[in-house]
């Protein structure tokens, strides 16, 4: 015996097996495209998308509809199937379409099931019981199913110990649509001056897979869709953390505001949200001008 953890062979683990051989294949696809160089156009604002998106979601849609005839798929570039099944499909085919068209290699595919089953109101949330991320740059693949842990590249994943935000590693991101009414670069800030660093990569999908990997305490953001989430919460909370809304509420797919933490620094994470919100606890930074003015000065006492 290696003392090596094995993933067991449940009906769950072999659509999860499934999803994964899927999540390679598109992989490698976005891979090819990013190799080649895609041209860009626009959704809206700065909310970009490219011939791979539209392609690689294609690809999932009919490898899915093959593997799981009965299953629904809601996907980011329009793919609405079977939506009224006792299983759903959130498919995002490209997580980082901005660092994709750049150059930046930072981008995942994610693809969440959940299971709705029968007399579920159109409103409310089944549960989520699967989950597959794959980043085809570095070749890591992120498995979740419900009840049976986390998995990166086939090993147990689990959230990171620290217990302070203090010492904290987090991450966000920002909208790329309506963009002027978005309060996050004022979390961004506060949460720099309190935690060892904020990072803002481009992909909720991996910030979430990073946070069940313990490569960080903690992610948020605020207008996010279920196929950003659905994969990455059951990552996050089958690898023992936490995922709830700014003030502690369960989180539900269609949210949009997400927390999701190591849980042991979720306590801390939610009293900053309250008191932000409310006005309190902001630590003074100087503005440009007034920057430049003590520079200046500074300058000027030689
Ligand atoms: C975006 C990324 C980004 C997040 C944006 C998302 P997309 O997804 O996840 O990290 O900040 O809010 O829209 O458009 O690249 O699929
Ligand atoms: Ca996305
Ligand atoms: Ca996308």
């Amino acid at each position: 015996m290696t003392g090596a953890v094995q993933q067991t062979e449940t009906p769950l683990a072999s659509v999860v097996a499934r999803a994964t051989e899927i999540a390679r294949e598109a992989g490698a696809r976005l891979k090819e495209f990013f190799a080649a160089g895609v041209e860009t156009e626009y959704k809206g604002d700065v909310d970009l998308v490219t011939v791979a998106d539209r392609t690689v979601e294609k690809l999932i849609r009919s490898r899915l509809g093959e593997a799981f005839p009965e299953h629904g798929i809601y996907g980011e570039e329009g793919t609405r199937e079977r939506l009224e099944g006792e299983y759903r499909w959130y498919v995002d085919p490209l997580d980082g379409t901005t660092n994709f068209a750049h150059g930046f290699p930072q981008f995942c595919v994610s693809m969440g099931l959940e299971r709705r089953p029968a007399g579920t109101e159109s409103e409310s949330d089944g549960t989520l019981v699967a989950g597959v991320i794959y980043d085809p740059m570095r070749d890591e693949l992120f498995t979740a199913e419900l009840g049976g842990g986390a998995w990166l590249n086939g090993r147990p994943m689990k959230v990171s110990r620290t217990p302070v935000l203090a010492e904290s590693l987090i991450a966000t991101g920002f909208p790329s649509r309506k963009r002027h009414a978005s309060p996050n670069i004022h979390f961004y800030h506060e949460f720099t001056l309190r935690s060892h660093g904020v990072r803002r990569a481009g992909s909720a999908a991996l910030d979430l897979a990073y946070v069940a990997a313990g490569r960080m305490e903690a992610f948020w953001e605020f207008k996010l869709n279920p196929w950003d989430t659905a994969a990455g919460i059951l990552l996050v909370t089958e690898a023992g953390g936490k995922v709830t809304g700014f003030a502690d509420e369960q989180y539900k797919l269609d949210s949009r505001e997400i927390l999701a933490s190591n849980g042991l620094i979720h306590d801390e994470l939610l009293v900053m949200f309250e008191a932000l919100f409310a006005g309190r606890d902001l630590e003074p930074i100087p503005t440009p001008r007034e920057y430049a003015e003590q520079r200046a000065a500074r300058l000027a006492a030689g």
